[in-house]
């Protein structure tokens, strides 16, 4: 089972920095999670919200920002002032921190097909192609992914398991469809179905560890978590 680091290991450092990055490295992860976005001036940076306001010293959508003010944030100190200074970076940057590390890139919407075509750019160029998975919410990302690149492997995220869901897999042709662990726990019926097909199912976000039992028992591929060294602990305990 995957231990999928949520926006890297996020519970010990501001989420996708470059120090949630190295620590979801030492503590284990065996996939690492983050979000991708493009700037005014169509830089891919990784940053969650769709908005500077929460993880920087910043505001504003990140789409309105060139990268030279986003790169002048400070996108650590709401974390911890440990972390004062420390910057958004660049997906290019964080593919050459992650030299070795399987990747679960999840590209946010808005993005249009010249952004996703430069997303995968960089990672073809870092040498990350053959173990990165491409993921989205918007399936018409997903499209726009396979259109680019039919080959990289791409998953669909769901807020829920609509009914389309088992429809969209086929279309899509996804390696991975992940949910929340609510959706995984509630509907192992769409979650069997799913893992019928060779597609498998990382829930998120697990940071319950009442849940992990149980979640690990519906035979899903992967628990994506901010706590990943505990995750690593249980799995070593099982
Ligand atoms: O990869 C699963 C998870 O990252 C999806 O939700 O909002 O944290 O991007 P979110
Ligand atoms: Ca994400």
């Amino acid at each position: 089972m995957h231990n999928v680091a949520h926006r890297g290991y996020s519970a010990v450092a501001p989420e996708n920095t470059l120090p949630a990055f190295a620590a979801a490295v030492l503590g284990g992860a065996t996939l690492i999670e983050f979000d991708v976005r493009t700037t005014a001036d169509d830089v891919p940076v990784v940053i969650h919200d769709r908005t500077l306001d929460r993880t920087t010293s910043g505001s504003g959508h990140v789409w309105d920002s060139p990268y030279e003010s986003v790169a002048a944030l400070d996108a650590g100190s709401w974390f911890s002032p440990a972390y004062a200074g420390v910057r958004v970076p660049t997906l290019a940057a964080v593919l050459e921190l992650l030299t070795e590390a399987d990747l679960l890139l999840e590209i946010k919407p808005p993005a249009t097909l010249p952004q996703v075509k430069t997303i995968l750019e960089l990672v073809g160029a870092a040498g990350a192609r053959d173990r990165t998975i491409v993921q989205s919410f918007d399936p018409e990302i997903v499209r726009l992914v396979r259109e680019v690149d039919p080959v990289v492997r791409r998953g669909l995220l769901r807020l829920r398991f609509e009914a389309d869901t088992l429809d969209l897999a086929d279309e899509l042709e996804v390696v991975c469809v992940n949910p929340s662990t609510a959706d995984v726990l509630g509907d192992p019926r769409t979650v069997a179905a799913l893992t019928a097909r060779g597609i498998d199912v990382m829930a998120w976000t697990a940071n319950d560890m009442a849940e992990w039992a149980p979640l690990s028992e519906s035979g899903i591929a992967g628990l994506i978590t901010d706590r990943v060294a505990e995750l690593t602990g249980w799995i070593a305990a099982r």
